[in-house]
């Protein structure tokens, strides 16, 4: 009964930002349960090739579409790839995001709007472009906010603007969509070891590990574990929630 419970199979999962960090280990993650996987990315073809092939040696199918998700008209692209090739979509993981960290003082407008388009217009892009199938069928969808969304951080206005933003609109988009059966979540990562953290310098992410009750980062797989539970049978009466996984950074 538990193996049924985390069973995807026969699923269409769509995951932005797919290529690599969090988003890749979500994609082999639901793949890795059964889903069929449409793998969106921004840049780079021989990384998203990459993924897809590890996919394909899952046993699944994997389509690739590059958009940016910060467009409103490519991001309905990604939706319609999605029908063409599937016919259906049943899981939408928003996963694609940047950081452009400034103080505000020194935050071009152009910073906090790449930001804001990036992680949160995309949300409700991506969301826009698979609404009707999903609706049809039921389905859930799960987006990547931050501990940063609920905690604040100096240098993250845009950013932190954008994941508490992500919280607001997963609450609002569960009641709306329940009459749907379409569960709608969003999880909070702590600090994960990606391209992103690496972003950040090394004295500074010394600091913060200090402040992670677990003493250390986590992995793209412990966020990924949590996000295929939050897409399976297993949590089928969970929505509107926002699931931190933290070390206990934030308690
Ligand atoms: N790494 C962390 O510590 C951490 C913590 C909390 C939340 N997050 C969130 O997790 C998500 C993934 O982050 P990551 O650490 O894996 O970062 P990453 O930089 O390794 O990966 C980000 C992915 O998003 C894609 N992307 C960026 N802009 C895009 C666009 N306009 N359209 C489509 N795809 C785009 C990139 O190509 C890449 O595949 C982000 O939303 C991030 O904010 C990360």
């Amino acid at each position: 009964m538990l193996e049924q419970m985390y069973d995807l199979s026969g699923k269409v999962a769509v995951v932005t930002g797919g290529s690599r960090g969090i988003g890749k280990a979500i994609a082999l993650g639901l793949a890795e349960a059964g889903a069929d996987i449409l793998l969106n990315y921004s840049r780079s073809d021989k990384e998203a090739d990459k993924v897809k092939k590890e996919i394909e040696k899952l046993g699944r199918k994997c389509v690739t579409v590059r958009a940016n998700v910060g467009n409103f008209q490519q991001a309905q692209n990604i939706g319609k790839a999605a029908m063409n090739h599937f016919g259906k979509v049943d899981i939408l993981v928003n996963n694609a995001g940047i950081n452009r960290d400034r103080m505000l003082k020194r935050m071009t407008y152009e910073q906090w709007e790449e930001v804001i388009h990036t992680n949160l217009s995309s949300v409700f892009n991506c969301t826009k472009a698979v609404i009707d199938p999903l609706s049809k069928e039921g389905g859930v969808i799960v987006s990547v906010s931050s501990v940063i969304g609920e905690m604040g951080n100096i240098g993250q206005a845009n950013y932190a603007s954008t994941k508490a933003g992500i919280i607001g609109f997963t609450k609002t988009m569960a009641r709306e969509l329940a009459g749907s059966n379409v569960r709608v979540n969003a999880i909070a990562p702590g600090f994960v070891e990606t391209d992103m953290l690496g972003t950040v310098p090394a004295d500074i992410r010394e600091t913060i590990k200090k402040d992670i009750p677990l003493g250390r980062f986590g992995t793209p797989e412990e966020i990924a574990l949590a996000t295929v539970y939050l897409c399976s049978p297993a949590a089928s009466w969970i929505t509107g929630v926002t699931l931190r996984i933290n070390g206990g950074n934030y308690i």
